[in-house]
């Protein structure tokens, strides 16, 4: 009897050692999305990880390894993925704006982290503008707030204003947050 439970011990014993001697995991399964501003850049781990040492390789969504690109893009030995601060004239979709993933690979095998969106803000002077409209006396005239669509996510319009006076309700509905409804 006692030599069973030795060795039904030592057969769970095994078992567990070798689990913690070889596995792949995810860090950070919540890890999605990252937003970062162009002027800082961003660095991102890879989300997976195992025991022993795993070879961590960054993938765009796509299934296209990634390169480096000299002071644009790098992916360092632990597995962080860089992107650095650049200037909006050299802003690449494909670059500053894509979906990645991560994989952490060793002998026990090979795990792909989930997609991860990495995009950039551009941090840059923005106007924002109204276009005239027509409309018949008596009617009404709808006034959309034209924001730069490199901006349009991150820009909430605050209020409207008419001479500098801010509009307020009864002569204004927004109908939509971007939008003022004027009768005349
Ligand atoms: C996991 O990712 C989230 C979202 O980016 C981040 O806020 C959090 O700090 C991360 N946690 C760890 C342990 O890295
Ligand atoms: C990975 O290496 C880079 C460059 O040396 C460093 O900035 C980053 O903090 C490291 N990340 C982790 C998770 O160790």
């Amino acid at each position: 009897m006692w030599i069973l439970a030795l060795s039904l011990f030592q057969s769970f014993a095994n078992v567990f050692s070798e689990d913690l001697h070889s596995s792949l995991y995810f860090v950070n399964a919540s890890l999605q999305e990252v937003v970062f501003a162009s002027t800082t850049g961003t660095l991102v781990p890879c989300p997976a990880a195992g025991i022993p040492p795993v070879t961590l390789r960054w993938y765009l969504a796509t299934g296209e390894e990634i390169y480096d690109v000299p002071g644009i893009r790098h992916v360092h030995p632990n597995g962080t993925l860089q992107i650095f601060p650049f200037p909006p004239s050299s802003f690449s979709t494909l670059i500053h704006d894509n979906t990645y993933y991560c994989t952490a690979e060793n002998p026990s095998g090979k795990i792909r982290s989930q997609d991860v969106h990495i995009k950039a803000v551009l941090r840059e002077p923005y106007t924002v503008r109204v276009e005239d409209q027509k409309t018949m006396r008596g009617n009404v005239a709808v006034f959309k707030c034209i924001i730069p669509s490199s901006v349009e996510a991150y820009i909430t319009v605050v209020s409207w204003e008419k001479d500098t006076v801010s509009l307020v309700s009864g002569r204004l509905c927004i109908s939509r947050v971007q939008d003022a409804m004027l009768t005349f």
